[in-house]
């Protein structure tokens, strides 16, 4: 992947209601940065857009740290254009407050409702003029992995879709092994063991660089 230009978003996105609340979820970071990492060594020039995660920078890797889905989405708007390879394994929000409060909330006792707005699909738009760039999307599920899986490969225009069923204790948010079903733009698909991910990113580095040649 010498000089190729590869764009990896990681993590979790943090969608704040007041200046020391938000909305989140337990990713980790740990699947993208085993890709960048893995990309890295291949040569490629990566460029890593990483929500809040507790992990040092991968060496040889352009870091971009980001909050919320929207600085995710300028950061992708800037860094996707010319880039070969675009692998979206962040655990984008898919909702975000209406309004952010200037000030820290007060508790009254009494309940609390907090309206949220969808935020937008970064992957899905991303393949709206996707061009020969490569994209490669996560399905995290909880029932029917390879139909909702293979729902959102069509949806977002993806060539490589690696499904995780969230239901299994190896897979998913915060483990470092991961069970993926690898689905492909052609039909074919591939049932891999639970691994290590950092085994796994190495997997679908080797399918990336099948799908560039
Ligand atoms: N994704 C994204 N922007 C979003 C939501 C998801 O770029 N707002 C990307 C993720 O990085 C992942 C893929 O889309 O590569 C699928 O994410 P997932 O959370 O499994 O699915 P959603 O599209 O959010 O659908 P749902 O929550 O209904 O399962």
């Amino acid at each position: 992947m010498d000089g190729i230009p590869v764009v990896i978003t990681a993590g979790p996105t943090r969608e704040k209601f007041d200046p020391v609340r938000f909305l989140s979820n337990p990713s980790t970071g740990l699947m993208g940065y085993a890709l960048a990492r893995s990309a890295a060594r291949r040569g490629a020039h990566v460029t890593l857009i990483s929500g809040p995660a507790n992990l040092p920078d991968p060496y040889d890797v352009e870091v971009i740290r980001v909050e919320s889905a929207l600085q995710m989405e300028a950061a992708l708007k800037e860094h996707l254009p010319g880039s070969k390879v675009f692998i979206s394994a962040a655990a984008v929000s898919d909702y975000r407050p209406a309004k952010l409060e200037e000030e820290k909330m007060k508790k009254s006792g009494e309940p609390v409702t907090v309206e949220l707005v969808p935020n937008p699909d970064l992957l899905a738009n991303a393949g709206k003029n996707k061009g020969d760039r490569i994209h490669v999307g996560f399905a995290a599920e909880t029932e029917n992995l390879k139909d909702n899986a293979g729902k959102k490969l069509k949806d977002k225009n993806l060539d490589m879709i690696a499904a995780n069923d969230l239901t299994r204790s190896d897979s998913g948010f915060g483990t470092d092994t991961n069970k993926a079903l690898l689905i492909f733009s052609d039909g074919t698909s591939e049932d891999l063991p639970a691994m290590k991910k950092s085994n796994l990113s190495e997997i679908i580095l080797d399918r990336i660089e099948n799908l560039l040649k």
